[in-house]
């Protein structure tokens, strides 16, 4: 059965206190803003994934579950915010698992129901890049952003918090992928891209030398730097020849890592970082755009977030840089998303979906 209802469209006078829900993949996240202005940003981590390597759908789903209700009770508690003073209820509809994006979907829901308040549907794409729009200064439209997350690396331009265009992106694996991976090759528990960041510090970036793909235009490809870490690691430290090739044991491969993994961890890291800004250098040229931000999770990363300073100051950039808090999976950059809609009166029906995919 399908609902067309839109519960109560208000006129848009009030403070616009939005209550904002985010449970895309493994975070639970609430977030409540007035007026514009972040009043709290609660997140739920789910540890149970940790021992697989990798996030497991039906568990995130199960963890949402049982933290959603104290997750928007925190949030409101720590904005010292009253049910009844909400005006609307904004919360992730897509892209994600979509067993996760459903819980919050359907509390969201219930809330709007229950509240007789309206609902508004948050891309979530679209609020890391408007992440960029919770501090001040904030950048002038039209922006550029380089989002890079776990599952999305994208140049996007943002003309206006209701219009943007991705102009580009990765073809195969996301950027974040690239850290995870990398790291899941020396062993390293999931997430590894805040790990690599961590032993890169201490290490050399110049000492190891992994290829930039060739692709063209504005696109990223990630997939080639993991094929050529993996075969990298097979001949590291190995002591016998296989076939006109080196061929580390398991022990002697372990033992080269070890010794070696600040420098292999930075070497990883400044390829990643070398391609992301070589195609925002580009996209700067092609558009014109100096304004420029990044966002999503691997905007976390410090390499990237020095090389993202030193380019723009080399280029004439304004470069912005949401809080790390508003990095990584948050509900303020649904908030802040949805402030926007609520303003431009934007809610949605009842019967609106949550998609798994990422269609603009
Ligand atoms: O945006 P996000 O929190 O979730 C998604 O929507 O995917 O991004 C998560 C990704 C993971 O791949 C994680 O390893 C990466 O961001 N990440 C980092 C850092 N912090 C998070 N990668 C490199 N360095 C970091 N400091
Ligand atoms: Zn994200």
């Amino acid at each position: 059965m399908q609902s067309n209802q839109t519960v109560a469209k208000p006129p848009l006078v009030g403070l616009g206190v939005v209550l904002a829900i985010e449970s895309s993949c493994d975070e639970t996240a609430a977030s409540v803003c007035r007026d514009g202005k972040i009043l709290s940003n609660f997140i739920a981590n789910q540890t149970v994934h940790e021992q697989y390597g990798g996030v497991v759908p039906e568990l995130a789903s199960r963890a949402h579950m049982q933290n959603i209700v104290p997750v928007a009770e925190a949030a409101l508690q720590n904005a010292k915010c009253k049910m009844q003073n909400i005006d609307a209820i904004a919360f992730t509809q897509s892209p994600g698992l979509i067993g996760s994006l459903l819980v919050g979907s359907q509390f969201a829901k219930s809330l709007s129901l229950a509240l007789n308040k309206p609902l508004i549907a948050v891309h979530h794409m679209q609020a890391h890049v408007l992440a960029n729009l919770i501090a001040d200064p904030k950048p002038g439209f039209p922006f550029l952003c380089l989002t890079v997350s776990g599952g999305h690396t994208q140049i996007v331009v943002c003309e206006s918090p209701y219009k943007m265009k991705v102009i580009g992106e990765t073809i195969d694996d996301a950027a974040g992928e690239a850290f995870d991976k990398s790291a899941k090759l020396l062993g390293l528990p999931y997430p590894g891209g805040p790990l690599i960041d961590k032993y890169a510090a201490q290490g050399d970036p110049g000492r190891f030398k992994f290829p930039e793909p060739q692709v063209p235009g504005l696109n990223f490809s990630f997939s080639g730097l993991k094929t050529s870490i993996l075969y990298f690691l097979q001949n590291a430290g190995a002591s016998t020849i296989y076939k006109e090739e080196f061929l580390a044991t398991q022990e002697e491969k372990k033992t080269f890592i070890e010794n070696n993994l600040a420098d292999i961890c930075a070497s990883i890291q400044q390829r990643i970082v070398t391609i992301l800004l070589n195609k925002l250098k580009k996209a700067s040229l092609e558009t014109g755009i100096t304004d420029i931000c990044i966002a999503g999770g691997v905007s976390a990363n410090s390499g990237l977030r020095k090389g993202f300073e030193e380019t723009g100051s080399k280029y004439g950039w304004r470069t912005f840089i949401p809080a790390f808090e508003y990095c990584t999976d948050n509900a303020a950059m649904i908030a802040i998303t949805g402030y926007y809609k609520y303003l431009a009166g934007d809610f949605a029906d009842l019967s609106v979906s949550s998609s798994a995919r990422a269609e603009w």
